[in-house]
């Protein structure tokens, strides 16, 4: 199939590269010249694993190419994948200009018979008024559209093998002309025992919303029962384990800590909020969600106060930058809200990641960026582990203790063994333990 896939950021581009990857002819379009002459020259702008080897081989066997004339791949391909960006405007709703200016062109240019998919997270509705707005729009043309919803569920640092090894694959619709297959189902033997939804538009585009909320909620909810855990001498890990043997529970994202970040869960949960309001439905449970969430940096910055007494002049080693490992994405990291409290309260901050310092140091003034874990643990009063690189879960505890000036670990990801620590000398705090 040939393939059109219109906005390569993070959700784009491994949608692009995939797509190539099993077979596909695919255009990847995106306005920002700069980023699409990169992507030409080979250059990946993000970090995700193996995506630059999946886009070297799919762009060197002619499956894969970039322009920034949305043109090109509309007229070239049927099936056009609307991945373009849903930033929040200033009260949390998706700002869906960009989805508005790619469905006009698109329903200017386009001729014969398109498949539009909304992959871009968006709030309900936006495929009713998609298929409005190609109507309204391609007035003059030849073209025939249907419209489709498609969440992506890939998560950053593992979104290829989410990708190619998906545990749904949601297609919502209203009523398909033409006759399309799913390349996810063709070509990976594998996905043929994924679960296949097929839904209206709006239940897929709720579905989406729905899932991320729920996956901040059970976040939430272990931030919470830590914060009691603590106060009766429970051990929030084994708490959450018991709990995750229930299957109707299930261990996955009760790890407590200091809170979700990254682009899509916190802005997803807002906006759905938005969403609610919109519709005249108080989403309050969700905004308590919220609450807790912003609070857990504040519970985390009075665990290194308590520690340190006055955090004015001390040094701090902040381990982890990016908002999870196994990126380099910063965007809403609870790393940069820590810091930032931490240089307005006057101590100084050493940091070190795997992967997010080049992003971080465009962001972070006065920060000194380190080599490695032992370089900002030198000389530092306290470290703060803030993202659970498996890099920080092998730190040898007698170089730390050597290297810090009072061994003092505040772990804001539950990553250290807190007995270990303590037998070798190392203070140690973690969440709800
Ligand atoms: C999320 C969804 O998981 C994915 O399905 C969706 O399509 C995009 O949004 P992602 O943003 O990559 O993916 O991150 P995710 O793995 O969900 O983690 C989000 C945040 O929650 C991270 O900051 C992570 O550290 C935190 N988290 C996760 C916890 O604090 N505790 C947990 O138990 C799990």
């Amino acid at each position: 199939m040939e393939v059109c896939v219109v906005g390569v950021g993070y959700v784009g581009l491994v949608t692009a590269a995939c797509f190539a990857h099993i077979g596909n002819t695919v255009v990847g379009v995106d306005d920002d010249r700069e980023k699409v002459q990169r992507l030409l020259q080979g250059e990946v702008p993000i970090y995700e694993p193996f995506l630059d080897q999946v886009i070297a081989q799919a762009v060197n066997e002619g499956r894969l190419t970039f322009t920034e004339k949305i043109e090109d791949g509309v007229r070239s391909c049927q099936i056009i994948f609307i991945c373009v960006g849903t930033p929040p405007l200033e009260h949390g709703e998706a700002d869906l200009s960009s989805v508005e200016t790619v469905v006009q062109r698109i329903a200017e240019v386009a001729e014969g018979h398109k498949l539009i998919v909304e992959k871009s997270t968006v709030p309900v509705q936006t495929g009713f008024w998609v298929d409005r707005t190609l109507q309204l729009y391609g007035q003059k043309g030849t073209a025939e559209y249907d419209v489709a919803s498609n969440p992506e569920f890939l998560r950053e640092g593992s979104a290829l093998e989410d990708f190619l090894h998906p545990d749904r694959i949601v297609i919502g619709v209203e009523m398909i002309r033409g006759t399309f297959s799913c390349p996810i189902h063709q070509k990976c033997p594998q996905a043929g025992n994924v679960p296949f939804l097929v839904t209206n538009m709006a239940s897929a585009e709720i579905i989406k919303h729905a899932s991320n909320s729920f996956l901040a909620t059970k976040i939430s909810f272990i931030n919470l029962i830590a914060a009691l855990c603590e106060k009766v001498g429970a051990d929030v890990s084994r708490v959450a384990e018991g709990m995750g043997l229930d299957p109707r529970i299930g261990r996955a994202f009760l790890n407590a800590g200091i809170g979700f970040g990254g682009f899509c869960l916190p802005k997803d949960l807002q906006a759905f909020v938005r969403i609610g309001e919109k519709h005249g439905c108080d989403l309050r449970l969700l905004k308590e969600v919220e609450r807790i969430n912003e609070d857990q940096i504040n519970v985390f910055v009075e665990k290194l106060r308590e520690r340190l007494w006055i955090i004015r002049g001390k040094t701090i080693a902040v381990l982890g930058l990016s908002f999870k490992p196994n990126t380099d994405d910063i965007r809403f990291s609870p790393a940069l809200e820590v810091i930032g409290k931490l240089l307005k309260e006057g101590a100084t901050v050493k940091a070190y990641d795997p992967k997010a310092m080049a992003k971080a140091q465009h962001v972070l003034a006065s920060v000194e960026f380190c080599n490695d874990p032992y370089d900002a643990l030198d000389g530092a009063d306290a470290a703060a582990i803030v993202t659970e690189w498996d890099e920080f879960k092998r730190l040898d505890p007698s170089r730390v203790k050597q290297k810090m000036r009072r061994p003092l670990i505040v772990d804001g990801r539950n990553i250290l063994d807190p007995e270990e620590m303590r037998s070798l000398g190392i203070e140690y705090c973690g969440i709800g333990r």
